[in-house]
């Protein structure tokens, strides 16, 4: 994709990203995880770079080349995504303009890390697997003080894809959501996306079609930039 004819209505803004899937421990050779590639994250980032803006990419467990100038934060679960991420998102010099958090979060981790090997008992069935909550990374973000930082998230639905983004929107508490169908087949590792774009502004929704997961990102940042403060105010 040649991304030189770009806007770049990004300069002098700062941006997180969240991409990939954690992983959840469970005995040092397991883990919970899910089907997330991260190619839709580094398809943000990338996007936000080309135009024009500092980027902190939070990476989970992707097999993806650092993309050129973007700084990356590589983590493993949830606790350590959120960490990452609300260290990106406060920043040093000052709160990021917007966070987006395309990563897929486990809901559930396990209950309690075994240090060793968990190994079959010769006649007894396996030990059923407790878990516990993981944080909301997202309600967290938007949940708190913010000035006008911009707070996307993205929802993967498998049913009544609308019902639940208005719903999830609501109860995240963030300005836009990005809803997208998933299936074994229709998202997950492959370079193409299509989805609808939920605001809290009471915006109407913006229909994006399968295409590129590239031109799903530059969606998300029109409307991301159309929310921005003015530059320095
Ligand atoms: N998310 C998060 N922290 C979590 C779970 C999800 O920050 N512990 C974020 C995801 O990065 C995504 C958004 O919340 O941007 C929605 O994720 P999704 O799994 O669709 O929503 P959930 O609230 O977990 O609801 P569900 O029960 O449908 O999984
Ligand atoms: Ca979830």
């Amino acid at each position: 994709l040649a991304r030189g004819d770009l806007p770049r209505d990004l300069a002098g803004r700062r941006v997180v990203v969240s991409a990939g899937g954690t992983r959840e421990a469970l005995d040092p050779v397991r883990f919970l995880g899910n089907r997330s590639s991260g190619l839709q994250g580094y398809a943000l980032a990338r996007t936000a770079a080309a135009r024009g803006a500092r980027v902190t990419l939070v990476a989970a467990n992707v097999a993806l080349p650092d993309p050129a100038g973007i700084g990356v934060v590589a983590v493993e679960s949830a606790e350590d995504m959120r960490k990452a991420v609300l260290e990106a998102a406060q920043g040093p010099g000052g709160a990021a303009d917007a966070v987006v958090m395309a990563a897929a979060v486990a809901d559930f981790r396990p209950a309690g890390y075994r240090n060793s090997k968990i190994k079959k008992e010769p006649g007894a069935g396996p030990a059923p697997i407790a878990l516990v909550q993981n944080p909301d990374i997202l309600a967290e973000l938007a949940a708190r003080p913010r000035g006008g930082q911009v707070v996307v998230g993205f929802a993967a639905e498998t049913d009544d894809v609308l019902a639940n983004g208005r719903a999830k929107l609501a109860r995240k508490g963030c300005d836009l959501l990005v809803v997208n169908r998933v299936g074994a087949d229709l998202t997950f590792g492959r370079p193409d996306n299509e989805a609808v774009i939920l605001a809290a502004d009471g915006a109407a929704p913006t229909e994006v079609p399968r295409g590129a997961k590239e031109a799903l990102a530059d969606v998300v940042w029109d409307l991301v930039a159309a929310r921005l403060a003015p530059p320095g105010g």
